[in-house]
């Protein structure tokens, strides 16, 4: 694709590429950054999650691990192994995994919230893999393959045309009998044309169906505290 009319990008002022397409600068990011228009996603990820965790406006961030994930351990319906969460933020599910056994490797896009969850993890002792960087970029693991990749509000950051490629990734993370696990932002009116995006039912079955064999979607709640609002929780198997 040619994006020689499109610009440059508002917050790096280099011009778009195959590789790194235009996003829409508006809503949060907007408010983030300071600009509107046209970004590089990467730029786009990069420079909002850097204000937000610059400046403590993490309205995500619970200080808690999600009571589906404590009751997924509690109730022992997914046994310790590799796990990959990206879009970690402060760590509260990364760690509490952890803690329990599991074999964590947690990336965030922000160096604040990856510094953030050494430090928690060293306090509580707990050992944990911490990386740095784009998930959808190119980053490096400590493991080729993992048993589960978990994710909380990730997919809900990244537009509509990169949600494919989101998928495609976490695939190739997974082991053959790997399983993927999300809690996701569920539907809301009006609907939003910017990052959080909401996502019905129907919105994760059509992304994900073609590439699991098993899909389960649930209800759930975000896990906010007093901030409670409709979210799905998704259990995905590869094979
Ligand atoms: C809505 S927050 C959720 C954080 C955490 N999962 C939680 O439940 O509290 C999204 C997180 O994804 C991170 N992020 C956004 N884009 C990213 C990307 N492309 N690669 C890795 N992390 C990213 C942000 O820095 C932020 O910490």
């Amino acid at each position: 694709m040619n994006y020689e009319g499109k610009g440059r990008c508002v917050l790096c002022d280099t011009p778009f590429t195959e590789d790194d397409p235009p996003v829409s600068v508006k809503g949060w990011v907007a408010e983030m950054t300071g600009q509107e228009g046209l970004a590089h996603y990467s730029c786009m990820a990069f420079m909002a999650n850097a204000v937000a965790y610059e400046r403590h406006k993490l309205p995500w961030s619970t200080g808690l691990p999600h009571p589906v994930v404590v009751n997924l351990t509690k109730n022992e319906e997914i046994a310790p192994g590799t796990l990959l969460e990206p879009g970690a933020g402060n760590g509260e599910n990364a760690i509490f995994l952890a803690a329990r056994g599991f074999d964590v490797t947690a990336v965030d896009i922000s160096s604040a919230a990856i510094e953030k969850i050494r430090e928690h993890a060293e306090k509580m002792d707990v050992a944990i893999h911490t990386v740095v960087g784009d998930f959808l970029g190119d980053i490096s693991l400590p493991h080729s393959k993992y048993d589960y990749v978990f994710e909380r509000s990730f997919l809900q950051t990244l537009p509509p045309s990169l949600r494919e490629k989101y998928v495609e990734r976490v695939i190739s993370h997974l082991n053959p009998n790997g399983k993927y696990l999300a809690i996701v932002r569920g539907s809301r009116y009006p609907e939003p044309d910017s990052q959080p995006y909401a996502f019905s039912r129907e919105d994760i079955q059509d992304l994900l169906s073609s590439h699991f064999v098993s899909l389960d979607i649930r209800p759930t709640v975000s896990g906010t505290g007093g901030r409670e609002r409709d979210y799905w929780f998704v259990e995905a198997a590869v094979e």
